[in-house]
């Protein structure tokens, strides 16, 4: 898992530097570079290529789609990690974007991932016809607004030291973290021109691992040791953090990981054992220490 997990990350990361080194200078591609680079796991990336592999879909084309969710992410960290959310000053085992480069340029420099991503999609460098990228820009574009990263963050805020019902909870982590997850498992369906109900059922199996994958980073935070997650552990409960884990607690929270990978390995079974690739990809996200 993890020599298959270094790959797509060489691969993305080859993809995004030839991507950037072809535009024109500017003085944000510096911070751009820093919140990109080395990177980290890419298990978005990892997802995307597991069901698209199902789907039949090229590799090449994955990379592509998974370098411009990556970009999505990295933005999305770069901003998480300002003084106006969570005010962290470690992440991926080095100063923090804005610590390294101020604030209103790491704002600008997320800004600038964002929108990168949707340039990546649109270039006559990704293989697909003109509606399909059209129907993949469109699905990107909803995961990563006010209904998907923006919409969840802005709840994970507003949610700090208040009691949050466990369904309030449930659907701030989707938005926040499952929505560019389910993205990733509905990409290769919308290439497919699969219809809707199987968009959908894609989108589903996303959000589900994207709140399992939530609630791992959650796990994390609470008994992780920040060496090794590259990033400070310990403060979800310090800032007050309405987490299913501070809900349920320690061992629920465990059981219902458990439950939600039982639950998508059984949607995933008529794929056969095509679908293994998934279910370690599940099992790392749990279990992993970063
Ligand atoms: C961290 O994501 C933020 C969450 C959505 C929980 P990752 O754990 O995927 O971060 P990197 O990309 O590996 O650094
Ligand atoms: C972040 O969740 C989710 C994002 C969409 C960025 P966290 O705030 O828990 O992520 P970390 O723990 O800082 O990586
Ligand atoms: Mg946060
Ligand atoms: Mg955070
Ligand atoms: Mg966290």
């Amino acid at each position: 898992m993890k020599k298959k997990l270094n790959k797509i990350a060489k691969d993305t990361n080859q993809f995004l530097r030839k991507f950037l080194s072809k535009q024109k200078n500017s003085k944000l591609i510096l911070a751009m570079n820093y919140g990109l680079f080395p990177g980290g796991k890419k298990i978005r990336s990892k997802i995307l290529i597991d069901i698209g592999s199902l789907l039949s879909i090229d590799y090449k084309s994955l990379i592509k789609i998974g370098a411009a969710v990556e970009c999505i992410h990295a933005y999305s960290l770069i901003h998480d990690d300002l003084p106006c959310m969570d005010d962290d000053k470690i992440r991926r085992g080095k100063p923090s974007t804005h610590i390294k480069f101020g604030e209103s340029t790491a704002v600008l420099a997320g800004n600038s991932l964002l929108t990168m991503a949707f340039e990546i999609l649109s270039s006559p460098n990704l293989k697909l016809s003109e509606k399909i990228k059209i129907n993949i820009i469109k699905k990107l574009s909803e995961s990563s607004g006010h209904l998907g990263i923006a919409g969840g963050q802005y709840l994970d805020l507003s949610y700090e030291k208040k009691k949050i019902s466990r369904n309030k909870i449930i659907e701030m982590e989707i938005k926040k973290t499952g929505k560019l997850f389910s993205f990733c498992c509905a990409a290769p369906a919308i290439i497919k021109k699969r219809n809707r109900k199987e968009i959908k059922f894609f989108e589903n199996i996303g959000s589900n691992i994207g709140l399992l994958f939530q609630i791992a980073d959650d796990l994390i935070d609470f008994k992780g040791d920040s060496k090794k997650a590259g990033k400070k552990t310990g403060k979800d409960q310090k800032k007050g953090k309405a987490t299913l884990l501070s809900l349920i607690g320690y061992s629920n929270a465990i059981k219902y990981c458990n439950k939600i990978i039982l639950e998508v390995n059984k949607s995933l079974e008529k794929y056969g054992s095509n679908s293994k690739n998934i279910k370690e990809t599940l099992y790392y996200i749990l279990n992993r220490d970063k």
